[in-house]
């Protein structure tokens, strides 16, 4: 028993191995670029009778509005998601906004034909505005590709869109109500109510969520060659920094990949590394967060995480438990005349209404030693898949 406790500690708890050196230098994340209020439009045109819409309003990465198109209206989905507009302000953006999904739809439409637009098609547009200037936006793609841009004064056609788009931008130029409604709506109207919205959803925009950071091996990029994987999850806001070290030297192989939305308005990032298979011992995975600041998180290849950590844990917890509990079995079986006056200890009152006699405790011992069998069992399997 004790054997196996002494392979346990130095196994999962090689001493602190976690904690970060000074050497590096503290974690600045990149400035923030400029909070934005961005509204998404995508229009799906299947053929000259039926097309669907879908909008959202979305503050920096935090989406806080959607559009329900059945029934016309703005959802809030955050409780500030009114910012500080009054009911009635909202009211008529809402109203707006319904004559714009119509109007829009019904005039791509009648002028598809006119332009060769083709069946099917998608149109997205992005607008918005920002705090810095330049202070608004608004740019439309065709198929997935850019196609044109409102430039505060005129409509653009973007770089390579080709004559269609020259087309449509020389037909948008001559409404000028339409221009004069987009910089009244994305000049004043969309900085107001970014402002208040930024007021009212502080404290969630200045959360901070700590990463989670898992190690996993990827595809063999080839024989003899391992690729790592370091799996960074949960942390909030999006700036982090993810690199593969041998002790305090980055590894310039490391590759990034995308930093992708969870669900629940947190980040996900991996970062890969080749190695040849030989090499791989002493490497670990170092994150940097805002939300972490000065602790990085280091986790060794060969499974040196916290989660194992735990793991381990609670098998040695497991282990004493049953030690202590052997000993004192062995002990009252040696005098069975004296019935023990302490309670059952927490572990074996699951058994809710248990005997104190002997009987039902070597009972209750049995499952406890087979329960930790198979836990143990597990583990070790699972540590094996992961070293
Ligand atoms: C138009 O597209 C919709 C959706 O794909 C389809 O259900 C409908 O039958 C099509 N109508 C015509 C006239 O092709
Ligand atoms: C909302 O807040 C912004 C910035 O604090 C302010 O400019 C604006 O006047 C406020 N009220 C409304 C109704 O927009």
């Amino acid at each position: 028993m004790l054997l196996l406790f002494l392979l346990f500690e130095g196994l999962c708890c090689p001493g602190e191995n976690t904690a970060a050196p000074q050497a590096l230098q503290s974690y600045h994340p990149a400035a923030e670029e400029s909070l934005s209020f961005r509204m998404l439009q995508t229009s799906s045109f299947a053929n000259h009778s039926w097309a669907h819409s879908e909008g959202s309003g979305w503050l920096g990465d935090l989406q806080t509005h959607g559009w329900d198109t059945v029934m016309g209206t703005i959802r809030f989905l955050k409780p500030w998601s009114h910012g500080n507009f009054s009911k009635q302000e909202l009211k008529n953006l809402q109203s707006l906004f319904q004559l714009y999904f119509h109007g829009f739809i019904w005039i791509v439409q009648a002028s598809a034909g006119q332009f060769q637009l083709e069946y099917p098609f998608e149109i997205q547009v992005l607008a918005g505005c920002r705090m810095n200037a330049p202070q608004i936006f608004l740019n439309m793609a065709y198929q997935g590709s850019d196609f044109l841009s409102f430039q505060g004064i005129s409509w653009e056609p973007s770089p390579g869109a080709g004559i269609r788009a020259q087309n449509v931008c020389k037909v948008l130029n001559r409404y000028l109500d339409i221009k004069e409604i987009l910089q009244s709506l994305l000049g004043h109207t969309c900085p107001r109510f970014l402002a208040g919205l930024m007021e009212a959803g502080e404290s969630e925009l200045k959360r901070k969520v700590k990463p989670e950071a898992w190690l996993s091996r990827g595809p063999s990029p080839g024989p003899g060659r391992l690729q790592l994987v370091c799996h960074v999850s949960g942390f909030y806001p999006k700036p982090v920094w993810v690199m593969w070290m041998r002790g305090e030297q980055e590894q310039r192989g490391t590759q990034r990949g995308d930093v992708l939305p969870n669900a629940d308005e947190t980040w996900y990032l991996r970062a890969t590394l080749d190695v040849a298979a030989g090499e791989a011992a002493g490497l670990s995975c170092r994150v940097k967060h805002s939300s972490i600041e000065g602790h990085d998180l280091i986790i060794h290849w060969g499974g040196y995480s916290i989660f194992l950590i735990l793991i381990c844990l609670t098998v040695i917890v497991n282990l004493v438990i049953l030690i202590v509990v052997d000993l004192r079995l062995k002990k009252q079986s040696s005098n069975k005349n004296v019935l023990s006056p302490r309670a059952p200890s927490p572990v074996f009152s699951m058994g809710a209404n248990t005997q104190d006699t002997n009987n039902s405790r070597h009972h209750f011992c049995l499952v406890q030693v087979s329960w930790i069998k198979n836990r143990f069992l597990k583990w070790k399997t699972r540590l094996n898949q992961l070293s």
